[in-house]
């Protein structure tokens, strides 16, 4: 899927490879570093967390104005339940802090959020104020803002065999219909196109069992930028950086 970017400052002839029509249709991003943030400035890891938030919003902001279709973010994985107690609980905390001051910009910006992990595993509190925001947000049309909270790729896939294979003792599935695209109908990400760019701050670079299957054919971007830092410009830039790559999807 192309989609006009309107934001480049950089001429065609300076760049000749650039496709200034194509913006990425699904971002992912891992937003790390926001400890060694806070460390840095001698602060304790959860002031990290929490200037974290605005840099959501930078985000969302930057993708919906790029015109971007969805923006996936890691916001809490199935193994940051082995952090400390007082870091797990300030997490827990973050979407109501980051809805209670920008859900009225989310809605001016048209954007629905959702979500894919283990929703029903999440504290009462978490869940409400996220499944508040999905609700009033349901009828946006705008770019999708996916949070993956106690999300992981491993669990994913583990429940989708599962469920698969309820579906197939019940006779609602045969074996012989098994594809990959039938497959993908049982992970959390059901529906959505696979990401066509992955980005990871803090130079930090690995997956974290984040989008592995969906992954497949996904441009990777890392950087040494740490997650607090991010704003509009990171955003474009990685779009800019992503418009260089020459996708060729196991072909040549
Ligand atoms: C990784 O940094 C970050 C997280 C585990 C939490 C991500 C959460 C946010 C960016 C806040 C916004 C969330 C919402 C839902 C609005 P780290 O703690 O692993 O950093 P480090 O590697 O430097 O220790």
């Amino acid at each position: 899927m192309s989609k006009k970017f309107p934001f480049f400052k950089r001429k065609k002839e300076e760049v000749p490879d650039l496709e200034y029509e194509a913006v990425p249709s699904h971002v992912a991003i891992i937003m790390d570093g926001n400890g060694r943030w806070a460390q840095n400035k001698g602060l304790p890891r959860v002031a990290g967390h929490k200037e974290g938030v605005h840099a959501v919003n930078r985000v969302v902001r930057a993708a919906a104005r790029a015109n971007i279709d969805i923006l996936t973010l890691y916001a809490f994985s199935t193994e940051n339940w082995k952090r400390p107690k007082s870091e797990i609980d300030y997490l827990m905390k973050l979407p109501k802090q980051f809805l209670h001051i920008y859900l009225p910009e989310i809605m001016e910006n048209n954007v629905r959020i959702e979500t894919i992990g283990e929703f029903d595993a999440l504290p009462d509190h978490t869940k409400n104020a996220v499944q508040n925001a999905i609700d009033k947000t349901a009828n946006n049309n705008g770019l999708l803002l996916n949070f993956a909270i106690n999300y992981g790729s491993r669990n994913e896939i583990m429940h989708a065999v599962k469920r698969l294979m309820n579906d197939i003792d019940s006779s609602k599935v045969t074996l012989d219909s098994l594809d990959e695209n039938l497959f993908s109908n049982y992970l959390y990400t059901n529906g959505l196109r696979d990401p066509d760019l992955l980005i990871r701050t803090s130079g930090e670079q690995r997956l974290s069992n984040f989008l592995l299957w969906q992954s497949a054919y996904t441009e990777f971007w890392f950087t040494d930028t740490l997650w607090p830092d991010v704003d509009e410009a990171f955003f474009y830039q990685a779009i800019e950086e992503y418009q260089l790559r020459k996708r060729r999807f196991g072909g040549l």
